[in-house]
């Protein structure tokens, strides 16, 4: 991997921010983006203190700011080798309470942003290149007052399959993740510490998925290691099945 060019989407926190780590430490070039918190990215830059990485601001649910950020790229480093669609937001509501505008920015940024990053990077990637898309064990296994990021996280599991198809006239292949429940910023903001006590009860493995965890799967299906893994789906979920 040493030299590739990675784009991470969301890597200033949580899962995105330990496949940034991951990644620089194979010897990557690592881009990633952030939305608004802009004192997170300057934390990340300062903790990682590494010429190969560049934080750009980019919404990822706003094409004109994805094509920017694609150029930027282009004319720093040129194409990129692997795409990680990491970015994702969480508001939680019942479908009967839920505000439409609302639930129009989940699937705005969880699916629709990875959908944009998606179609720009196929003229923007390298021959045999990789993506691997974050989806959520929560886009197999639904629950209650999360309806918009159960939507996006299924749908970006069947778009990986069709980008897979699709793109595969490159020899570019694309997989998607299904991590449960992982401590990070955006999972404590939005459940219960009950509801998080019984996720633990649920899992047979007794503990919950770290960053790493994912971070290790995503970098092991980028690789050449996973040449002939195309269009499949990981979860990541200590049997809680
Ligand atoms: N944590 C879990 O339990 C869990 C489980 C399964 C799947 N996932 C998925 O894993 C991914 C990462 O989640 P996380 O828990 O690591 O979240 P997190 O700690 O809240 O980090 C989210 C990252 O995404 C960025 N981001 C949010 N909206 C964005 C936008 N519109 N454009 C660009 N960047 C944006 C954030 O930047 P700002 O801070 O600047 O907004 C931040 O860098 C998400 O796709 C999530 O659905 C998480």
């Amino acid at each position: 991997m040493n030299n590739k060019i990675a784009l991470v989407t969301g890597g200033t926190s949580g899962i995105g921010k330990e496949i940034v780590k991951e990644l620089l430490d194979k010897g990557c070039i690592v881009i990633t983006c952030y939305h608004n918190n802009e004192s997170l990215a300057n934390e990340t830059e300062k903790e990682f203190n590494n010429d190969n990485l560049l934080i750009i601001k980019c919404d990822v649910s706003n094409e004109k700011e994805v094509v920017n950020m694609f150029n930027a790229i282009k004319e720093k480093y040129g194409k990129i080798d692997y795409l990680v669609n990491n970015a994702g937001t969480f508001i939680d509501n019942f479908i009967k309470d839920f505000n439409i505008d609302e639930f129009k920015k989940v699937l705005d940024v969880n699916l629709l942003g990875k959908v944009i990053c998606t179609k720009y990077a196929y003229e923007n990637m390298n021959n045999n290149g990789a993506i691997v898309n974050i989806s959520s064990h929560l886009g197999v296994v639904p629950c209650t007052e999360s309806p918009a990021y159960c939507v996006a996280a299924a749908g970006i599991i069947n778009f990986t399959k069709a980008t897979a198809l699709e793109y595969a006239d490159k020899k570019i292949r694309a997989n998607s993740i299904c991590p449960a429940f992982t401590p990070t910023p955006l999972s404590l903001r939005g459940w219960k510490q009950e509801e998080i006590d019984q996720k633990l009860k649920e899992t047979p493995l007794g503990r919950f998925a770290t960053p790493e965890d994912t971070a290790k799967l995503c970098l092991f299906l980028l690789s050449d290691d996973a040449s002939f893994i195309t269009g499949e789906n990981v979860w990541i979920n200590g049997g809680r099945l």
